[in-house]
């Protein structure tokens, strides 16, 4: 029985890179641009009903729910090569077409207006699965669609689908280049509450990092979100190889969630992935041999965290997912580990096992591939909180200043005041402090935990 998961991507940034992971999953699963099967696609072994359905005339359909309150990008989709594999009912434009202009309010706002639609979409993805697992979100959290409707949807969900997980896929600013959205701050931190709050899992990408892996990795001084969104989309298809060609574990969503988040509030992922070679880029796709090691190794350096953190000396992992893909067999993988151990290349938090876990997994055979080993590190590290202190500063900046407040005050989420600001602020320090308590030994302590209730 498929586990399925249906993917809600919003906004600008959720659409662009919804986009190229659903190209990507085509051509790994050997499907045309029209959905059907390619001739060559004989392999079997992999599971295309997690995300996909087949239609009557068995043509394969991403479950894929595509939301914007403006049209260009979903246009750009409807008319691009794979325009054939979407269902077309579930595309929802906002009959305004204007956006969200780059504010939170507007597009949580909007989501009491559009919600009847959207939430008819869902329900009928989710009928449409006969094990549904869970839900996946694609949204950049700087802007007002991906960020504000975004968390309007996140916060439904929990009422209408509580026993489903929900992962997101969230693109944040770059909080040290400065960013292109002013406001990100202020959208930055309302988000993150729902993230916080709402999500059992979140998958953090920041463009800062982006940029700079694509300027590193792929010799391209300013990436193109294009490019960018390559090794977004490359990620996600890693980080759900082991669905997509299951093994004897994390081949379901909950065994991977399982295993990388043993307190809830600590839910906050990074991801790293080597080696990465660009389709459009010749310089990146020559790559020295690959070997386990080596891509292990690779993987726990932070210049290849798709993720901006200030680690400190106390900041540690929390756990370790490795997804190896290729030609590494499991003494190989043996061996490295003991390497890692050995070397002391990760240090891991206090109160749990340190321990990291290894899922050897499939490559499709459908695509050329340039190295022999690949992997993606799927980890919980708590200088994740470090970003997110980033944004509170930057914030607590703006709002000094009543900054930019207008827009937001217009708009019905802040109607009696802007309480909305500092209860996203609470959170958002509260699960600042829970991650570096995450950092001690007593972290797991009941009589901590007491004193803490009594004490607030
Ligand atoms: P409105 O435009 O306000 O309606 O909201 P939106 O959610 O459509 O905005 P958008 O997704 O453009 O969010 C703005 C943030 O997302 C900025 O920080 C952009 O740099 C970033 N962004 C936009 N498109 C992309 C993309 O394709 N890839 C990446 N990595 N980031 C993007």
């Amino acid at each position: 029985m498929p586990r399925e998961i249906i993917t809600i991507q919003a906004g600008q940034c959720g659409n662009s890179i919804g986009s190229q992971f659903w190209q990507q999953l085509c051509l790994e699963h050997g499907i045309s641009q029209d959905g059907n099967l390619e001739d060559f696609a004989t392999e079997g072994g992999d599971r295309k009903d997690v995300f996909f359905y087949q239609s009557d005339d068995t043509r394969y359909i991403p479950r894929a729910i595509l939301l914007d309150l403006e049209p260009r990008v979903i246009h750009g989709i409807q008319n691009g090569p794979y325009k054939n594999i979407y269902n077309p009912e579930n595309f929802f434009v906002g009959s305004q077409g204007s956006g969200a202009a780059n504010n939170w309010a507007a597009g949580y706002a909007a989501g009491d207006t559009v919600q009847e639609e959207v939430f008819d979409m869902i329900d009928r993805e989710a009928d449409g699965s006969d094990s549904l697992e869970g839900f996946m979100l694609l949204h950049s959290i700087a802007g007002g669609t991906g960020s504000g409707l975004g968390s309007y949807i996140l916060e439904r969900m929990n009422d209408r689908f509580p026993k489903k997980l929900i992962q997101t896929y969230s693109v944040f600013p770059d909080t040290q280049g400065g960013g292109d959205v002013v406001v990100n701050p202020y959208n930055s931190l309302l988000a993150m509450r729902r993230l916080t709050q709402n999500a059992d899992s979140v998958v953090v990408l920041d463009n800062g990092a982006l940029s700079r892996i694509a300027a590193d990795r792929l010799h391209v001084q300013e990436p193109s979100f294009q490019q960018t969104n390559q090794l977004v989309s490359t990620v996600m298809s890693a980080s759900t190889t082991t669905l997509r060609y299951p093994g004897y574990m994390h081949n379901d969503l909950v065994g991977i969630v399982a295993s990388l988040i043993p307190t809830p509030r600590c839910h906050f992922l990074m991801t790293s992935y080597t080696p990465f070679t660009g389709d459009n880029v010749e310089q990146a796709k020559t790559v020295r041999k690959t070997t386990v090691l080596d891509v292990m190794r690779r993987l726990l350096q932070p210049k290849n965290r798709m993720v901006s953190t200030t680690p400190s000396k106390t900041s540690c992992y929390i756990s370790i997912l490795n997804i190896i893909q290729g030609e590494a067999d499991p003494t190989e993988v043996h061996k490295s580990l003991l390497r890692i151990r050995e070397r002391q290349l990760a240090t891991f938090i206090p109160w749990g096992p340190a321990s990291i876990q290894v899922a050897l997994t499939k490559k499709s055979p459908y695509l050329q591939n340039t190295h022999r080993v690949s992997g993606l590190m799927l980890a919980n590290h708590t200088s994740v909180a470090t970003l997110f202190k980033r944004i509170v500063v930057q914030y607590d900046k703006m709002r000094k200043r009543n900054a930019y407040l207008e827009g937001y005050r217009r708009e019905a989420p802040f109607a009696d005041g802007l309480g909305e600001f500092d209860e996203a602020r609470a959170v958002v320090t509260d699960l600042i402090g829970e991650y570096e308590e995450a950092e001690t030994e007593s972290y797991l302590d009941p009589e901590k935990g007491k004193e803490k209730a009594e004490g607030s």
